[in-house]
């Protein structure tokens, strides 16, 4: 088989078969096929599209490209919650505690940040002495001793999908709807958990930009999970400002820990409550009523805080951070953002609002760039919020006054301020 005409063949819109879809993921993994010819391939996809059988053997191709995961020692029935990407979303740091808090057993691969959008891993690196890179075996024993660990993704595990992603990060490519499922889905079905919840982010700082288009992302990724035997669902949350007040690694963490503590942004906390409810729901612990009300208790109680803390120390990292989170080391250069008008904050870009956080230093441009923890912004307005000129709508951390100067101005530019008080968007649209 050709890879010409395999390419040719997407091009003019016509159907790949699952033994072309197999050649084309193998012969990349191996390095047979070059760059050139995956980005050809991966344009076609992107504006002919995929049917929903072609995506489904993407992503078994996606999943078979390397080691399935046997996670059969861990004990316990494992779960996982997956975001498609957004600014500001630490939610896992305070789902994964309150699920395994109450029994569930979290064995979670989290990725980095890529292009604007943040990562669980880097943001527990900015835990001193974190350690986000165990092997199989270290994972089990700590998921097993803890009933949780979050680590990075293995090497071997979905490799198609690690050269994929870093592909389609360059060729724009990224935002395809068969490509994002593929490469979530393919993921997920490799690392062999019961029950998955998928947070399908919608608007300006997500790739899927309307509710449209992120309702058949998460139905197509649903039914993938279904096919495989999965328990899973999939919340379609709001990506149309960032998700809490704090974009950064450390300040991310610092803000979760508040949370975790009763406190934290009130989106943060009802977000975070609706897909701890979601997860346990799938585990069959009672009604989605009945779990929700277990999830605030596991808040109230300190039991989430708690296990939080048994997991960093259980990761090699300094507890005394997470019970002081003043400690954390933030950059050393401080700006104070003023608003450039008065009225309302009527939109912001969310999108620009996280490449603000990677001008800052918070994220990064290429695999290989290494980022800086304390980097990143506090909001003090978000949309709805009033504001008189001159107040200040952020509080921003980097390394260096012109990474500030840089980031102020793509944050400026993403606000707009109106005179009309903007119709409040859900945080939650529906449940898939
Ligand atoms: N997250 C992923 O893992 N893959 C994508 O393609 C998009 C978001």
């Amino acid at each position: 088989m050709r890879m010409y005409d395999v390419i040719k063949k997407k091009r003019d819109g016509g159907a790949l078969s699952a033994e072309e879809i197999r050649a084309f993921v193998e012969g990349y993994t191996k390095g047979e096929i070059p760059d050139y010819q995956a980005a050809a391939l991966c344009m076609a996809i992107y504006f002919r599209g995929m049917s929903d059988e072609e995506t489904t053997e993407l992503t078994l191709a996606v999943r078979d490209s390397g080691e399935r995961l046997d996670l059969s020692e861990i004990g316990g029935l494992r779960v996982d919650k997956h975001s498609t990407g957004g600014v500001g979303d630490k939610t896992s740091l305070v789902v994964a505690p309150i699920v395994a808090s109450l029994g569930l057993t979290v064995a979670k691969m989290s990725g980095r940040g890529l292009g604007h959008t943040g990562g669980t891993v880097d943001k527990l690196e900015a835990i001193p002495g974190f350690c986000t890179n165990l092997s199989v075996a270290e994972f089990s024993h700590t998921v097993n001793k803890t009933g949780i660990a979050i680590v990075g993704q293995s090497a071997s595990l979905a490799p198609a999908d690690k050269l994929l992603y870093a592909l389609r990060d360059v060729t724009a490519t990224v935002d395809s709807m068969p490509l994002i499922a593929s490469s979530i889905m393919g993921k997920k079905l490799a690392a062999d958990d019961d029950c998955i919840v998928l947070d399908v982010k919608t608007g300006s700082g997500s790739f899927m930009k309307s509710v449209e288009e992120s309702r058949a992302l998460a139905k197509l990724m649903v039914e993938i999970g279904k096919r495989a035997g999965k328990r899973i669902s999939a919340l379609i949350t709001d990506m149309d400002r960032p998700l809490g007040y704090a974009v950064g690694n450390a300040l991310e963490v610092m803000e979760a820990i508040e949370t975790l503590r009763g406190g934290g942004p009130a989106d943060l906390l009802e977000l975070s409550l609706a897909l701890s409810a979601q997860i346990l729901y799938l585990a069959e612990r009672g009604s989605l009523a009945e779990c929700r009300a277990m999830a605030e208790r596991a808040l109230s109680s300190g039991e989430a805080l708690r296990t939080f803390e048994k997991m960093v120390q259980a990761q090699g990292g300094d507890v005394a951070y997470v019970q002081d989170p003043t400690r954390f080391a933030l950059s050393p250069c401080l700006r104070e953002v003023k608003a450039a008008a008065s009225g309302y904050i009527t939109r912001v870009n969310t999108e620009q609002y996280g490449l603000a956080s990677l001008l800052l230093g918070a994220g990064r441009n290429t695999k290989e760039d290494e980022i800086d923890l304390g980097a990143g912004y506090v909001l003090c307005k978000k949309t709805g919020d009033a504001v008189k000129k001159g107040e200040t709508l952020a509080l921003m951390y980097a390394a260096s006054e012109e990474r500030l100067d840089s980031a102020e101005r793509v944050l400026l530019q993403a606000t707009e301020i109106g005179d009309e008080l903007p119709r409040p968007r859900p945080l939650i649209f529906e449940t898939v």
